[in-house]
């Protein structure tokens, strides 16, 4: 007898339908599985046999082929267990068709029956919601992040025998799965904490505001990885379209703990310089995400820029441009979005401290031109801003424990303080600018058409081409930010100030 099952298979980020079809036919007694299965896919066999078994259910004595269709779309992992044991239990008449159809199943088994959560679980939900799936039955462990999906019915079992239970008598089973409320937000580091550091903070500012790349550059010790920990709490909080997209991408990933609702914060990934091109961008056998998409509608910050390898940074340049990246394998394409805000961190040379008060440089000038050389190129000119920290003095510091308690260098405003000024800037951006782009995503015709500068900005701006010698993506990148100075201080036009603040963010131009 011929059985049929339904469930879907990973592909990117997101998931396709697939038919189980077990049949079951005279002949020695084994069970195959076809259809393009991975490893772990073709194991179900061993896995559903020991569960069923133990289960108390009957493992039928004759040959059953087990066929995963579409047969051209690749299936990994152990996630066909459930579907592949419901299947069997249908062609061997220990449950109705019936009870099964319109059913959307996946979960690992365990040799005892019991299921395990596996990977990608919102994006098969989500897949099952749009082919109209009746229900879908998942192991308990992932039912929170499955019943993310509105208008689908959700069940979450901790043993096969309780599947088949559910599924013989819906009616006498517990209600479906809740989602669970989002993730309660953590405490992040608060930009306050930083003392002085003008200069860094504002460009903090301008970079959440506008969506611009930034690179920090100072001796060890200055603050970069303290201000870049500061940045996703000044964006907008996730809307829930993005929050589905950034918890879809971490479930991918095998991130999302144990009933984990939504993911609520902005990601920030912070990559260590050593890592392969494949742990940057993703990829693998079976492509997974890597830091760039995890750190989607979130940060990436790259510490130590210069001692990642040039290869490995090559394949962020079309990604960072595009906001979206594609994996191409023999059988198939999978996308991955990858909307990040970029943060680099450098020291100014090899030694760390050149153009440091307290410290002399060790570095010949061929070394520090070496180090720039290495920053230099494709991914530097995306970056619209950079900013030279200093380290900040001893008193700075100690100010904050020092009695009575009053610093030098002022406290700064709290993160809440800027995020307001941050969120007025989208406002305005959102308005104005063609599909709502923030001003960092437009160049070309689309940035000239909203910059409205005033006539006495733009004769500043022609000035300091000639005079820098500015390329004319750096004298775009000039009017990009300008725009986005303008932005936060609510202002229709850009006035020579937002300019000559522009030019600050761009000292490097003729470093490197
Ligand atoms: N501006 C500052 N205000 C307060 N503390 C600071 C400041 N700059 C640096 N620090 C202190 O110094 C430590 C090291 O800073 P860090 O961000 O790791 O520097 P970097 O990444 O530039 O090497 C921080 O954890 C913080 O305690
Ligand atoms: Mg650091």
């Amino acid at each position: 007898m011929l059985a049929r099952c339904s469930s879907g298979a990973l592909r990117g980020v997101e998931a396709l339908p697939v038919t189980v079809e077990v049949d079951i036919a005279p002949g020695l007694p084994g069970l195959r599985v076809v259809g393009l299965a991975d490893a772990a896919a073709q194991e179900s066999r061993e896995r559903v046999r020991g569960a069923l078994r133990n289960g108390g259910l009957r493992v039928p004595l004759t040959r059953v082929v087990v066929n995963l269709a579409p047969a051209d779309l690749p299936k990994a992992g152990p996630g066909f267990d459930l579907p592949i044991a419901l299947g069997l239990l249908v062609a061997s008449q220990q449950l109705a068709a019936a009870e099964v159809e319109g059913i959307w199943s996946a979960g690992e088994l365990g040799l005892d029956g019991r299921l395990r959560p596996i990977r990608g679980v919102l994006a098969l939900a989500l897949a099952a919601r749009r082919h109209g799936a009746r229900a879908l039955v998942v192991p308990a462990a992932n039912a929170t992040e499955a019943a993310l999906v509105e208008g689908l019915p959700v069940w979450g079992a901790e043993h096969l025998v309780e599947v088949v239970a559910l599924l013989r008598d819906p009616g006498r089973a517990a209600a479906p799965a809740a989602a669970v409320p989002p993730e309660p937000t953590l405490a992040a580091p608060d930009l306050a904490e930083v003392r002085g550091q003008a200069h860094g903070r504002r460009a903090l500012e301008i970079a959440a505001a506008g969506g611009h790349h930034l690179l920090l550059v100072g001796a060890p010790g200055s603050g970069k990885t303290m201000l870049a920990r500061r940045l996703p709490a000044l964006l907008p909080p996730l809307g829930h379209q993005e929050a589905l997209e950034v918890t879809q991408l971490h479930s991918l990933a095998g991130l999302l703990g144990e009933g984990a609702g939504l993911r609520r914060q902005r990601p920030f990934r912070s990559p260590h310089h050593g890592c392969s091109a494949t742990a940057l961008v993703g990829g693998g056998a079976v492509p997974r995400p890597g830091e760039l998409s995890l750190a989607h509608h979130g940060v990436l910050f790259l510490d130590e820029l210069a001692e990642f390898r040039r290869e490995v940074l090559d394949q962020l340049r079309q990604p960072l441009e595009e906001g979206e990246l594609w994996i191409s394998r023999a059988q198939q394409r999978c996308h991955f979005p990858c909307r990040v805000l970029l943060v680099a961190a450098t020291n100014p040379c090899p030694c760390g401290w050149h153009g440091d008060p307290s410290q002399s440089c060790r570095c010949g000038e061929a070394q520090r031109r070496r180090h720039w050389g290495r920053l230099s190129g494709p991914l530097l000119d995306r970056i619209d801003l950079q900013v030279v920290m200093r380290r900040p003095e001893a008193h700075d510091l100690g100010g904050a424990y020092r009695e009575p308690r009053q610093q030098l260098a002022p406290a700064g405003e709290p993160s809440v303080v800027v995020a307001q000024r941050v969120a007025g800037a989208r406002g305005r951006m959102g308005q104005r600018n063609p599909a709502g782009a923030a001003n960092g995503q437009l160049e070309g015709p689309a940035l000239a058409a909203i910059v409205n500068p005033e006539p006495d900005a733009l004769a500043l701006w022609e000035r300091a081409i000639s005079q820098r010698r500015l390329s004319a993506r750096g004298a775009e990148r000039v009017l990009r930010v300008a725009r986005t100075i303008a932005d936060l201080a609510g202002e229709e036009r850009v006035a020579s100030g937002a300019i000559a603040e522009a030019l600050s963010y761009r000292s490097f131009d003729q470093a490197a």
